[in-house]
């Protein structure tokens, strides 16, 4: 099989692809031909040495991906050879084959296509996590969205628009204003410094938004505070980008709430996990969300998918196609 390895932390040139002996299949488990991979930005997290501490050197990268299944392993009920599956969190997911528990799998309905269900998965569920559990959006909220032109972005997006929310979508560069507004982010701002708050609070009508989605690192913490309403809500959510200084809780202003939610927790059973992963594929195939493949590369480029991404240059979802 064919793997993207990393032998030890560092930048997107510590990414090795190899060939490696073919995994065993143990109890539980599928061995699933990868068609598609996600790349998300916690695998830059992995690469740089910031997650997975607990899992030894060599490391293969990458969690999401769709496939067909080419193995069953001992008491796998359920699945078949040859059927079509996704995932959301398979560790070694950047390779040709990966092994993963039949549980982490969903089966693929027939209108949704690999590459659909890859960009799907993480960046879906997370999506709608923060949108209709964390902070479930409600008709007429107003939600600034940081970094609306990525894969995350443009997903929450439209989850929010489809629960009658208004939307204003941050992005760091002009040329990703199209993509943002074409999701359907009623106003853009266009900021990489951390400088929005005065035109989301003026936007919103002087008050402020009801809720912050921002996974966009220390430089967009303060203005995300900022922007709130009276009784807003941050959802903050981006790790690999750095937490921001310690908060004092005595300075926090209008009665806020701040949170960190994870799309784990959107998915804590098997049975969660299939019925929003078919929430999500019925958004898809009744056309009320839509999926953006902003590139997709050969596996052996995955260095490439990380280097564009932390470039801040990508829009929509990075795929590798093994
Ligand atoms: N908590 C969870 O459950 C969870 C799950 C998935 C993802 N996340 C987090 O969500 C965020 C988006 O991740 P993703 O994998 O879904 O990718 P993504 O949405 O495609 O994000 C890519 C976007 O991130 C922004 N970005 C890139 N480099 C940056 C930098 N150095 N500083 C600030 N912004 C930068 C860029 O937007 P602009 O240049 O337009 O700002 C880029 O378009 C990450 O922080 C990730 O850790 C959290």
């Amino acid at each position: 099989m064919r793997v993207v390895n990393i032998a030890h932390p560092g930048g997107a040139e510590v990414m090795e692809y190899l060939d490696r002996p073919d995994p065993e299949i143990g109890v539980g488990q599928v061995l699933v031909g990868v068609t598609a991979a996600g790349v998300n930005f916690m695998d830059i997290g992995v690469r740089q040495g910031n997650f997975w501490r607990e899992i030894p050197y060599p490391k293969t990268l990458g969690v999401e991906g769709a496939g067909r299944v080419l193995a069953l392993g001992a008491g796998v009920q359920g699945f078949a050879l040859g059927q079509r599956v996704a995932w959301v969190y398979a560790p070694g997911s950047y390779a040709d084959k990966v092994v993963i528990p039949a549980a982490s799998l969903v089966p693929l309905p027939d209108g949704i296509d690999d590459r659909t269900a890859a960009a799907l998965m993480m960046q879906g569920l997370t999506a709608s996590h923060f949108a209709t559990d964390f902070y479930p959006v409600q008709t007429g909220d107003i939600a600034l969205v940081h970094a609306a032109a990525g894969g995350l972005g443009l997903l929450l997006t439209q989850i929010i628009k489809l629960r009658g929310g208004t939307v204003i979508g941050r992005v760091s560069s002009s040329d990703k204003v199209a993509a943002a507004k074409e999701a359907g982010a009623d106003h853009v701002i266009v900021d990489r410094d951390g400088g929005f708050a005065e035109e989301a609070i003026r936007v919103s009508g002087g008050e402020g938004v009801h809720v912050v989605y921002d996974g966009s690192g220390p430089t967009t913490f303060q203005g995300s505070l900022n922007a709130l309403r009276t009784s807003g809500t941050l959802a903050w959510f981006g790790p690999v980008l750095g937490a921001p200084a310690p908060i004092d809780i005595m300075s926090l202003p209008k009665s806020i709430k701040i949170g960190y939610p994870s799309f784990a927790h959107h998915i804590r059973t098997p049975e969660l996990l299939l019925s929003r992963s078919t929430q999500l594929f019925d958004w898809v195939l009744k056309g009320q969300l839509q999926v953006r493949i902003g590139r997709e590369y050969r596996l052996e480029d995955a260095a490439q998918a990380h280097a564009d991404m932390e470039s801040r240059a990508s829009t929509g979802k990075l795929l590798l196609i093994p």
